[in-house]
């Protein structure tokens, strides 16, 4: 997507960063920087940087860093072409739409009315005499009115075209249909509906448009749901059903749980923070989405082997997220659906109050696997869990949970503690040798943190940060650099500095967020902490040597005719003024 580059000059100088992110954190200044608690991540000192001169921000903790539009895409969960407008309207400018993304937001903007369209005539249907089954069925799982409405559920009558014929006739090509996945297309180029004689529940992204569906059968076919697969409105990995209600509400946490019926069975009963993930395990990027409306999350995973399986994967990736995780185990009801319905609401929030922590689900987790009457099986869970125990970091903790599991072994708390002691030296020694063995391993210490972004020649990556960090903090520099973007050995820090060439011939100024545009999130996260690498000092020396060292890796990393051929072209570029 291309704005105009004058346009997104004008847009970056009419919004400061310090403007643009005080609106979302507290910032005070120090020297000529900002410093604030860092919107992305948990924290109780401000490591979050913003730099007004650079016009970006960073953050030290989780090392997230860009320019203004960056900083929206994150915060307000936007893609770029949207953060770009929410800036736009900020400070009320125009946004000269370019053709091709104007008409590919047309399309967008076609589907998600077109769900819409499909959820209300799926729920017209719920209620026409074709209904009948779904109505039954919901009678059966004890949805009220208030639900039905609520969650716009629906019903897709046994036939094969209802929603073809009615959709078409609004004026929605069949092509449409099929780019929503509505519809099929059969190898003789047959169309006809996918969803067939189920009961409807619409996927609804966090800005409240439906983008999907899951169909239910009412039986016990297979499959038991049908969802709408990848279009270019939905992504299964970037959303959570019921997320829309569960983002406004005050509990202060949510409940994630595994099927779209328990979410909705959970708001019936007046918890109005519950969501569900689309039939697939919890993603890295749904647990980002949780990060941004709460602080904590509840597991309700179901009652079974594959359940708490999926809740310790779940544990690992909010964990990443920084978000304080909790467990709720349920006897008696395989999920909270069931649950309520045998035992009630109230009971359910006392399960809800009195849900684990971590330490004590991993805790009871493998006390569960030892059969405690046997001897050599009390030894084994002693040894376990005292290794269990030595990783948490809270002395407290260390405390209790020993006692907990001595009392459980039938040792006294001495002997534990004992145990958890030499865990704990163990394993301090093992993290010693490994940090040892990192520090000798200059090569991987270089590499970015970001994964994907592996540098194949790290010595020569060294000179190319060192040389963009400089000409990102004095760009009138960059004339003085006789390279061409493919000396770099680093194709990001390569592009990157192509991009400034660029930047520069068109008269733009040479900044990070000038950026955004070009390069991925993770991209922008790595080379804004490239440009805040505090051992930078710029000096033509410094960026001669740089070069040098660049411009040497590469010829030996080739063989001598191409690389002679492109150090000349890169001095004749230099001289001419090309780039300058
Ligand atoms: P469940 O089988 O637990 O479904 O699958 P549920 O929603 O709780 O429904 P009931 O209460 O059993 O009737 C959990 C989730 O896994 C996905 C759906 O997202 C479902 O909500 N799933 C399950 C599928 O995508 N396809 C299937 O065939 C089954
Ligand atoms: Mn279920």
């Amino acid at each position: 997507m291309a704005f105009p580059p004058s346009f997104l000059d004008d847009l970056n100088a009419r919004n400061p960063i310090e403007d643009v992110v005080g609106q979302y954190v507290a910032l005070t200044r120090r020297g000529s920087n900002y410093f604030g608690l860092c919107p992305f991540h948990n924290e109780k000192t401000a490591s979050f940087s913003v730099a007004p001169d650079k016009g970006i921000y960073y953050c030290f903790g989780c090392h997230k860093g860009g320019g203004a539009v960056n900083f929206i895409m994150e915060v307000e969960n936007l893609e770029y072409p949207d953060a770009v407008r929410f800036l736009a309207k900020r400070v009320g400018m125009e946004v000269p739409e370019d053709q091709e993304y104007r008409s590919a937001y047309r399309k967008q903007e076609r589907l998600r009315n077109l769900c819409k369209e499909a959820a209300r005539y799926f729920h017209e249907q719920l209620n026409s005499p074709a209904g009948q089954p779904g109505r039954e069925y919901i009678a059966k799982r004890g949805l009220t009115r208030a639900t039905v409405t609520k969650f716009g559920i629906g019903f897709a009558p046994d036939g094969w075209h209802g929603l073809l014929d009615t959709m078409t006739k609004k004026g929605y090509t069949k092509e449409e249909l099929l780019d929503a996945d509505l519809v099929i297309k059969s190898p003789k180029g047959n169309y006809y509906d996918k969803f067939r004689n189920r009961l409807m529940f619409p996927i609804i992204d966090i800005r409240g448009s439906i983008i999907g569906f899951g169909g239910r059968v009412m039986d016990d076919s297979k499959p038991k749901y049908l969802n709408t697969s990848e279009t270019s409105i939905f992504n299964k990995r970037k959303n959570l059903f019921a997320m829309n209600f569960a983002k406004k509400s005050t509990a202060g946490r949510i409940i994630l749980t595994e099927g779209y019926l328990d979410a909705i069975a959970l708001y019936q009963y007046g918890f109005d923070c519950a969501v569900a993930s689309l039939g697939t395990a919890l993603t890295t990027e749904q647990a980002q989405l949780l990060g941004k409306y709460t602080g904590e999350v509840v597991l309700t995973y179901d009652n079974d082997a594959a359940g708490q399986n999926a809740t310790r994967r779940a544990i690992t990736i909010l964990e990443r997220a920084d978000l304080k995780i909790k467990i709720l185990r349920m006897q008696g009801a395989k999920d909270p659906d069931e649950f309520l319905k045998k035992f009630g609401p109230d009971k359910f929030r006392v399960l809800l109050d009195r849900s684990e922590n971590q330490a004590e689900y991993q805790l009871l987790s493998l006390q569960n696997k030892y059969d405690l009457s046997f001897d050599d099986q009390k030894v084994a869970f002693v040894k376990e869990a005292a290794s269990l125990i030595s990783t948490f970091a809270n002395a407290v903790e260390r405390e209790v949970y020993g006692a907990r599991a001595a009392n459980a072994a039938g040792v006294t708390a001495d002997t534990m503690k004992l145990e958890i002691d030499r865990a704990f030296r163990r394993r301090k020694a093992a993290e010693r040798k490994k940090q040892e063995r990192a520090d000798l391993d200059v090569v991987g210490q270089l590499q970015p943190r970001e994964r994907g972004l592996h540098y194949s020649n790290p010595s020569s990556a060294a000179a190319e940060e060192m040389l963009l960090a400089q000409l990102l903090k004095d760009p009138t520099l960059l004339p003085t650099v006789n390279l061409l973007p493919q000396q770099f050995s680093s194709p990001l820090l390569g592009k990157v500095f192509g991009l400034m060439l660029q930047l520069q011939e068109r008269g733009r100024a040479i900044a990070l967020g000038a950026l955004s545009g070009d390069l991925t999130a993770e991209e922008m996260n790595h080379l804004t902490a490239v440009s805040r690498k505090k051992d930078v000092l710029v000096s033509e020396t410094a960026i001669r040597d740089c070069a040098g060292k660049i411009r040497d890796e590469y010829e030996k990393s080739l063989g001598t005719d191409e690389a002679a051929l492109l150090a000349r072209q890169a001095r004749l570029k230099a001289k001419k003024g090309y780039g300058g």
